[in-house]
């Protein structure tokens, strides 16, 4: 399918902010400096942890933007796999280790908890879209893929639900602070979910690869059983 110049720039656009938003993000942890660090934490474990989860989740971000342009995967399909295996690398790690984060949130419950299911999520969503690829159902696949990258980008719109709940209530610490943080974790990926179910029905994903097709023995079973009736 070729790609108009008007997807191609959102595509452009929407995936450097991302890269943008998540080394800003990642930037205050790569000097390996506690004292940096914006949560507060237990100790060096628990920093430790935090960092392996926020190097892990840096490359599958940089690993999944570039999975959604069209000419990689039609023009460099190996680079198209190489990256897919760094991605899922990289977010199965980042995902367990965001459990263990979310567990050890010194922000209690109403931190831990989207966190916690986001985490969850996150690790369900690239478990199907690797069983997918390996058994090579590529409509699946692609859903799989579409719905894990969305809970991938809530790293990125946590970060501007934050900031957009903080400038509507300037000022804010303590428990109304908490809130903001609280909100914008849900809608960080609630939001990028309903989004990308959206995108999957409106682009009529669930029609165009049906997997039955990808399968040799079925599809060449069934038009051996309608060659017969014919
Ligand atoms: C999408 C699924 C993700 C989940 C469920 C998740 C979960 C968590 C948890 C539980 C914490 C600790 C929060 C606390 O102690 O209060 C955390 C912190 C952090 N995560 Fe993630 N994370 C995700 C993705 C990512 C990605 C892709 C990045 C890439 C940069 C990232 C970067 C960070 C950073 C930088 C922090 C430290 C907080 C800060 O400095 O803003 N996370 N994350």
């Amino acid at each position: 399918m070729k790609t108009s110049w008007g997807y191609a720039a959102w595509l452009a656009v929407s995936g450097l902010v991302c890269v943008a938003i998540t080394i800003f993000a990642a930037s205050a942890y790569v000097g390996l400096d506690m004292s940096q660090a914006r949560p507060p934490l237990h100790g060096p474990v628990h920093y430790g942890l935090l960092v392996a989860h926020i190097f892990t989740g840096t490359v599958a971000v940089l690993a999944g933007v570039s999975q959604f342009w069209p000419r990689l995967r039609g023009r460099h399909p190996r680079v198209h796999r190489a990256m897919g295996r760094v991605y899922f690398a990289a977010v199965l790690p980042s995902s367990v280790l965001g459990v263990v984060c979310a567990q050890l949130s010194l922000a209690g419950l109403a931190s831990s908890a989207p966190l916690t299911v986001l985490s969850v999520l996150w690790f369900v969503t690239a478990l199907y879209g690797l069983k997918t690829a390996r058994r090579r159902q590529f409509g699946e696949h692609r859903i799989w893929m579409i719905r894990g990258f969305a809970l991938t980008g809530a790293a990125v719109t946590g970060r501007l639900w934050g900031l957009a709940l903080g400038s509507l209530m300037p000022g804010s610490d303590g428990a109304d602070g908490l809130l903001i943080f609280a909100t914008a974790n849900w809608l960080s990926f609630v939001v990028n979910l309903l989004v990308a179910e959206w995108w999957i029905q409106s682009r009529g994903y669930t029609r165009t690869l049906p997997s039955v097709a990808l399968k040799p023995s079925i599809s060449s079973r069934s038009a051996q059983s309608s060659a017969s009736v014919a």
